[in-house]
């Protein structure tokens, strides 16, 4: 199917208003967002789960319509991968990474290391016997599994924490760290190199982006980790920001956030936004309000991120509001059940001021 007649299919399919009668941007509403990124030599894509995309049709077309890479929201952590000793069920990746062969989409494997989903049996094993094989069989039967068909791996995930007590803001709260020390960092990129020669390896991390004490803080941390590891000659590729933003609780500063990726490319490393997304509450209650404040935040933290030459590209959190887990999480989600407005499409799949934002600044790239 051709693109525009895809475009129409999805349009159809969604039972969209015709694309002229879109608000905004006319020009880059008929460019899909994954396109608008391909003119730049970038990529667009989402997180999603593989049971939406069986079960909801018209998610599912507008995911193949604009995402140009895929990662699995849940589907590739250790909880679902490894939850019973002795098995792996890859069932809910093997579905995403087969919607993504289908589509002609790239994947990304998110996450081989994070101290949070571990299943208990892996940390009473950790508690017991301290094997380095409970960190490093997850990492190559997964590497090997999906060999040549990732375009990255998550390594490490969210490995900071500056408020635990460590020298340098090790997470200290973590099963790894409980049992390995500062140890483990090498050890998991180098078992993935093996595994996967030719995958980009990603450090990410949260709360790096505003300008606060405690993104500062974490930063910090990030930058000394990053040099720990090249002292190290760890294979890691790049460092993925993952651009949680809360749009009334933090001040977003262009010069802190720019500074702090050209440091971070300054040790060879590649970047990319792996987990966009706008936490709005707290915001107007007003709907168009709150839309053009997330956009407008959208648009700034796209400009710097899309001005630094190591940037790959931008992943969302989700691609519409129908499924995110802003709306679930008891910090972020509102009363009385609405939804969270953060990601490009709404409830509904249709484009706010955000998806207007994102697609403006990818082509707004020089
Ligand atoms: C973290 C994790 C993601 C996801 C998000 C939102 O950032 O890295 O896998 O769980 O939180 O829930």
């Amino acid at each position: 199917m051709s693109l525009s007649s895809r475009r129409q299919f999805v349009a159809g399919a969604l039972g969209l208003v015709a694309m002229r009668d879109l608000p905004a941007a006319a020009e880059n509403h008929e460019l899909s967002l994954a396109e608008c990124a391909a003119k730049k030599g970038l990529l667009y894509g989402c997180a999603v789960s593989s049971d939406r995309l069986a079960n909801d049709k018209p998610f599912a077309a507008l995911v193949a319509d604009q995402a140009a890479i895929l990662a699995p929201e849940w589907e590739l952590k250790r909880d679902p991968v490894q939850s019973v000793e002795g098995q792996w069920n890859f069932s809910g990746a093997d579905g995403l990474a087969e919607f993504a062969r289908q589509h002609r989409q790239k994947m990304r494997g998110h996450t081989l290391v994070w101290y949070y989903g571990v299943p208990p049996w892996i940390e009473q094993r950790l508690r017991d016997a301290r094997s380095e094989n409970l960190l490093t069989d997850m990492i190559t039967v997964s590497c090997e599994r999906f060999k040549g068909r990732m375009h990255s791996w998550d390594v490490l995930n969210e490995i900071v924490e500056p408020q635990q007590g460590h020298p340098d803001g090790i997470r200290i709260k973590s099963p790894w760290y409980q049992a390995f020390g500062d140890s483990y960092f090498a050890t998991a990129f180098e078992a993935a190199r093996a595994a996967d020669p030719d995958c980009l390896l990603f450090y990410g991390d949260y709360n790096v982006e505003m300008a606060s004490r405690e993104h500062e803080l974490r930063r910090t941390a990030v930058l000394k980790l990053i040099e720990k590891l090249k002292k190290q000659n760890a294979p890691i590729d790049a460092f993925g920001v993952q651009g949680h933003l809360r749009a009334f609780r933090d001040r977003f500063d262009e010069e802190v956030y720019a500074r702090f990726l050209r440091d971070v490319q300054g040790f060879g490393l590649k970047l990319m936004v792996t987990e966009f997304d706008v936490a709005d509450r707290g915001g107007p209650a007003d709907i168009a309000k709150r839309d053009a404040e997330v956009a407008s935040l959208t648009r700034r933290f796209m400009d710097v991120s899309l001005d630094n030459a190591a940037m790959l590209g931008v992943i969302t959190w989700g691609l519409s509001d129908k499924y995110s887990w802003l709306s679930v999480y008891p910090d972020y989600k509102w009363p009385a059940g609405q939804l969270s407005r953060g990601l490009p499409y709404d409830g509904g799949l249709q484009p706010k001021p955000m998806r207007a934002a994102i697609a403006d600044a990818f082509l707004a790239r020089k």
